[in-house]
């Protein structure tokens, strides 16, 4: 077969998938998904990988990753929250490798105008070289912080981040049109969610809400350190919102410690637990943590496999609280038949806490708050409705429910 029609049948066919599960839905998005070629942003990468539905590393500084080509089910789902018109004026943090700035520009179409922001000067250059070979070289690419915006080119209709945000800087909301859409993914006490806001008086209110994961902002609004890798290579990842303050091995040595497991009494599925009680965690409690860990390290069954989601490369991950003194973990409790993870035929399982270190209160907190989001209906993330003030702002009415504060905004979340 032709290259050119090899890449075209692959696009068809993640396009095909994307459209299958739901993560694209509109005509427009669908569109500029079959026609700006992806492997194009991603030369040097075998065009199957190119066209898989995964994420695509593109740059390390050290250990850690800074740049890449995001998952594509995560962005069609994001340009769906973005509900982009023909004719607008979009500004994107995050060029990285310039596709999703194509894919804006396919969409506003030729009376739009797409401006992408990248802090790295040498990812910019390749993202606008990028752009060129695929015949989108009007999009226009700049180096700086996106953390200000691009003041020149105000107001725009839309502004989307496709790198991760702990905050919502003041130049986004002043660079924005009134009724214009902001996405970005925001993490929320260790609970990463993209969402769509848009303007309301004088504040932001959540749209849509849906779950990402992305490599986090760098630059003036920089986040606290918020993942750490916990014993030996290959151990365990642990996720929280600020782990500056984490005694890497003192909570190594509690994890591979003794342990003590107590019921909860609530009866779940790890949809649920995934869907809804990891934010209502992160939202009542402090010291909520992410832990997972993968390959020959999760066979050795310290970190426990709460949500089943492991495919081949078998990854194990749980949802917590995590002291100085103690983890207190959630998992699954044992099974009515061997080998089914816990599980009933009805795909539940009984939520435990089981427990390491020697003093029990983050236990008992663990338990009370299970009872209490299973009490409030078990709310789902995606239904939370969030309000961010900018942070030196009077509340607003019906300002009542879980509030975080940030540098430079105040976020209310509440389910109705
Ligand atoms: C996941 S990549 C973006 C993917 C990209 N949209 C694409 O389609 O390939 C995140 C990018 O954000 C950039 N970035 C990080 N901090 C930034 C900041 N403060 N301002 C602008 N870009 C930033 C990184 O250099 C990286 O290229």
């Amino acid at each position: 077969m032709e290259k050119s029609g090899m890449f075209e049948e692959l696009r068809t066919r993640l396009v095909n998938d994307l459209t299958a599960n739901g993560r694209i839905r509109t005509p427009a998005v669908e569109e500029a998904f079959r026609t700006v070629p992806r492997h194009l942003f991603l030369p040097g990468i075998d065009a199957e990988a190119a066209y898989r539905d995964q994420s695509v590393p593109t740059k390390r500084i050290g250990d850690d990753l800074v740049s890449g080509a995001s998952q594509p089910s995560v962005m069609a789902l994001m340009l769906e929250q973005l509900e982009l018109q023909p004719g607008q004026c979009v500004l994107e943090i995050g060029a990285g490798t310039g596709y999703n700035a194509g894919l804006l520009q396919r969409i506003v179409g030729d009376g739009g105008k797409v401006i992408t922001i990248d802090i790295d000067d040498d990812i910019a250059a390749a993202a606008r070289e990028h752009l060129v070979a695929a015949g989108l070289g009007h999009v226009k690419v700049v180096s700086s912080d996106g953390a200000f915006g691009y003041p020149d080119a105000e107001p725009f209709d839309r502004i989307i981040l496709t790198v991760g945000a702990w905050d919502i800087a003041p130049a986004w909301r002043e660079q924005l049109s009134p009724d214009g859409i902001l996405v970005l993914p925001l993490s929320v006490g260790g609970v990463e969610l993209s969402v769509a806001f848009g303007t309301v008086d004088n504040y932001l209110e959540s749209r849509s809400v849906e779950f990402c994961s992305f490599m986090r902002l760098r630059g003036s609004l920089a986040a606290p350190r918020n993942a750490v890798r916990l014993g030996p290579d290959g151990g365990p990842s642990l996720e929280v919102e600020n782990a500056d303050n984490i005694d890497l091995e003192h909570t190594y040595d509690l994890l591979t410690g003794a342990s003590s497991d107590r019921a909860t009494w609530v009866r779940t599925t790890g949809e649920e637990v995934f869907g809804g009680l990891g934010l209502w965690l992160a939202l009542h409690e402090t010291g909520f943590g992410t832990l997972s860990v993968r390959g020959e390290f999760a066979k050795r069954g310290i970190v426990p496999d709460l949500f089943g989601f492991s495919s081949g490369a078998r990854t194990t991950s749980t949802i917590g609280l995590v002291e100085d003194d103690s983890l207190a973990l959630l998992a699954r409790g044992a099974g009515h038949s061997p080998g089914n993870r816990g599980e009933d035929r009805d795909g539940t399982f009984e939520l435990i806490v089981r427990t390491h270190g020697t003093n029990s209160d983050a236990a008992s907190r663990l338990v009370k708050a299970v009872r209490a989001w299973d009490t409030a209906g078990r709310p789902s993330a995606k239904d939370v409705r969030i309000r961010a003030h900018a942070r030196d702002a009077a509340s607003g009415p019906n300002d009542d429910g879980f509030v975080i504060e940030k540098p430079s905004s105040r976020l209310v979340f509440n389910w109705d």
